[in-house]
């Protein structure tokens, strides 16, 4: 029988709270998930009052805060904070997004912050991301060719064959997407998940990449491509403005025109 509670030790408990400095006026709470491996215990929802005058403007400028200055135990991955690397990302207010990008006066009220749903946590706000990069890597993520390249030259592409890459080369493989989508949540194990399927699709319309016959017959099949039932929540919070859905409907009209 489908079980639709939370087993007993994922259970959220009241965490502690840490108040910003009294008289302190421009305050802010941010609720943060809080889960320790080590201690054997549930996650918990902490709770943090900041005085946002001694903080950057950004999500993320809020959660270095306070692992500088109120609880150095706080986990959590930022590289870049520029919206490049990728690594910041969470569920922040409801929506999977980058940390680093997201401006704290456009939230209302409290601030909630989540790992990125549906994957397995290492530590707070850090989850494993093992499988969504082996997932990667089997799209073959780089340039095939059977011919030899001219000597001395590079591959050259022409204006045109390079403009099909944009709207796909910008993505950062930060992952809001993949994991906002249901489909994604429950058949992970085997869908690719709308990030892979738009890098794959970045191969497949590569003009100097002679592969796109194989790496079609790798997509090919219920689950790998076609778990994917147009929701839309990955377009929706695509944190770089892409439109994953837009290129999983590419592969599947290239599916049924296929001529390689
Ligand atoms: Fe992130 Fe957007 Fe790439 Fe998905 S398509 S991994 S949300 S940058
Ligand atoms: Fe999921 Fe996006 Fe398709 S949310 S079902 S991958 S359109
Ligand atoms: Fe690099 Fe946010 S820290 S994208």
């Amino acid at each position: 029988m489908a079980q639709f509670t939370l087993p007993k030790n994922s259970k959220i408990k009241k965490g502690k709270t840490i108040s910003a400095a009294t008289g302190a006026r421009n305050k802010k709470i941010f609720r943060i998930y809080r889960w320790d491996p080590d201690t054997g215990e549930n996650p918990s929802l902490d709770i943090y009052e900041i005085n946002l005058d001694n903080c950057g403007p950004m999500v993320l400028d809020a959660i270095i805060y306070i692992k500088n200055e109120l609880d150095s135990t706080l986990t959590f991955r930022r590289s870049c904070r520029e919206g490049i690397c990728g690594s910041c990302a969470m569920n922040i207010g409801g929506t999977n997004t980058l940390a680093c990008t997201r401006a704290i006066e456009d939230i209302k009220g409290d601030i909630k912050i989540y790992p990125l749903p549906h994957l397995p946590v290492v530590k707070d706000l850090v989850p494993d991301l093992t499988h969504f990069y082996a997932q990667y890597a089997s799209i073959k993520p780089w340039m095939q060719t059977q011919t030899p390249p001219p000597p001395d030259q590079e591959r050259l592409q022409s204006k045109t064959d390079r403009s099909k890459l944009d709207g796909l080369y910008e993505c950062i493989l930060c992952a809001c997407c993949s994991t906002s989508c249901p489909s994604y949540w429950w058949n992970g194990d085997r869908f690719l998940g709308p990030a892979i399927l738009l890098q794959a699709y970045r191969w497949i319309i590569d003009s100097r990449d002679e592969n796109a016959g194989e790496r079609l017959d790798e997509l090919e099949d219920t689950f790998r491509l076609y778990r994917c039932h147009t929701i839309m929540n990955c377009t929706n919070t695509c944190p770089k403005g892409l439109n994953p859905a837009k290129a999983i409907a590419e592969i599947k009209k290239l599916m049924v025109s296929r001529t390689v």
